[in-house]
């Protein structure tokens, strides 16, 4: 394979995964490469590893054409909108030696896969979501080949993709750095790990953003200068952009936007991402510890301890957050992207009977309508270990009847609670008897 993979002696992986590893010097990574996880063994049934296996068979074929190799008939296969597309210019990626300004790298997603592609790039990047496995990775050569084939990737990218900034299981990330002209992080003026909670004045360092925001301002679309100060960036330079084209050539891209709404769809979903691996795979390692102690002391396996209540409460609590946007930085005027990414995301339903849909969106004050997130719709929604998945329908049952009025819930108004309530009751399947309690 020609792939290069940034070695520890690439300077620029160093200094990333330096300042990485000291920043998170005391994070607990989860023990996912052993039993009963295996992460990196277990066999996947992601949608990549679908369509590999389809691939195999001959049933399907993936075209290479120039500039952009298999791309858009991996993003058509895979069913990726092009309007998700995102440009990020920082070097702060596996293949950063080709990624600049002029030459940004772009990113695509839908709900269970994320692809990025570099201009001249050795590979496209993608990452798919696996029921059970959480986030797997991949590359897919781009070389023209007879027989292209994907490879999953472990190590190569788990070195950025496993870390605080990820939960601690293998992960999504977004950074917003303070990008020089050359795309290179100025580290002492620090960076960011972004969400949905990051307020917009931190997101979007090393990032092109198209799109209309009024008064407030983000970190896009500008360059601080090598030995420049946080206050030194530019950004009013870089507010309300609606074109690229001035900024670069953007002839061999599948499209001109770097749309401000698919990135924040994007940064709301791979929290989400992170946390269901992260609790899919607490309420497995909960199980084996459980075992081992019932089998050590003789006691009943199925009566859990106190240390395994707390474990799974901990994981079911925060995904809930996640899933109802605890904390969502709010914004102070509205925005609107440049691609018809809002439009092709709200279409996608599902859909109660009046219309009501947890794809639609605000973007007047904040991301959605009805702030519940549409990955409670996923397979690794459904595929959660029941001890986990009940106690997060218990919780948010609780907070949608309006009974946990508790402060972390208080973005969510009575008449907020009742339509995401009512919207799930209609489009949620194998919801427990107690929801359609009246
Ligand atoms: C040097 C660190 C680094 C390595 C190594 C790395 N990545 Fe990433 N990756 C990032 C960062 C940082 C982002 C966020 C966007 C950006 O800054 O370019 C990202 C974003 C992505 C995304 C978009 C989804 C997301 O998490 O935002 C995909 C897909 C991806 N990487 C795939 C891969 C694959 C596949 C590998 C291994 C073959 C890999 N990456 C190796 C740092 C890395």
């Amino acid at each position: 394979m020609r792939l290069r993979i940034p070695t520890s002696r690439s300077a620029a992986a160093l200094v990333w995964s330096c300042s990485c590893w000291l920043a998170c010097a005391a994070w607990a990574q989860v023990d996912y490469e052993q039993p009963p996880i295996s992460y990196l063994d277990s066999p996947v049934q992601d949608r990549v590893a679908q369509f590999q296996e389809r691939l195999a068979a001959g049933e399907a074929r993936l075209a290479h054409a120039a500039p952009t190799g298999y791309l858009a008939a991996f993003l058509q296969a895979l069913d990726v909108p092009v309007s998700s597309q995102v440009l990020v210019f920082s070097k702060t990626s596996l293949q950063q030696t080709k990624i600049t300004p002029r030459r940004p790298r772009a990113l695509y997603f839908n709900d269970d896969v994320y692809v990025g592609w570099v201009p001249r790039g050795d590979v496209l990047e993608i990452a798919a979501i696996d029921p059970q496995q959480g986030t797997i990775f991949y590359t897919l050569d781009q070389h023209p080949l007879e027989d292209p084939r994907l490879q999953r990737q472990t190590h190569n990218c788990l070195v950025c993709h496993a870390s605080s900034h990820t939960e601690g299981v293998p992960g999504l990330l977004v950074r917003s750095v303070f990008p020089d002209r050359s795309g290179q992080p100025v580290l002492s003026a620090g960076t960011f790990r972004t969400d949905y909670r990051s307020p917009l004045r931190e997101r979007w360092g090393g990032w092109y953003v198209t799109g209309t925001h009024g008064a407030q301002r983000h970190m896009g679309n500008v360059f601080l200068p090598t030995d420049g100060r946080p206050e030194d960036l530019e950004v009013e330079a870089g507010a309300n952009v609606v074109d690229l084209r001035e900024r670069l050539n953007l002839e061999s891209y599948l499209s001109p936007h770097s749309d401000l709404v698919a990135l924040l769809v994007l940064e709301h979903q791979l929290l989400v991402h992170n946390r269901l691996t992260a609790a899919n795979y607490s309420a497995r390692l909960a199980a084996r510890d459980a075992q081992i102690m019932s089998a050590a002391l003789g006691t009943d396996p199925a009566v859990e301890s106190d240390s395994v209540r707390r474990r799974l409460d901990a994981a079911a609590d925060k995904l809930v957050a996640a899933l109802l946007l605890v904390d969502e930085a709010p914004l102070s005027a509205p925005v609107r992207g440049t691609s018809s990414f809002a439009a092709d995301f709200a279409q996608r339903g599902p859909c109660d009977a009046q219309g009501r849909s947890l794809r639609q969106l605000d973007l007047d004050s904040r991301l959605f309508r009805y702030p519940c997130s549409y990955l409670i719709y996923s397979p690794s929604f459904a595929a959660l270990p029941a001890p986990v998945r009940d106690r997060v329908l218990r919780r948010m049952w609780s907070v949608l009847r309006g009974e946990d009025q508790s402060e972390p819930f208080q973005h969510l108004s009575a008449m907020d609670r009742a339509n995401i309530l009512e919207i799930l009751r209609a489009t949620l399947p194998d919801l427990p008897a107690y929801w359609h309690q009246r």
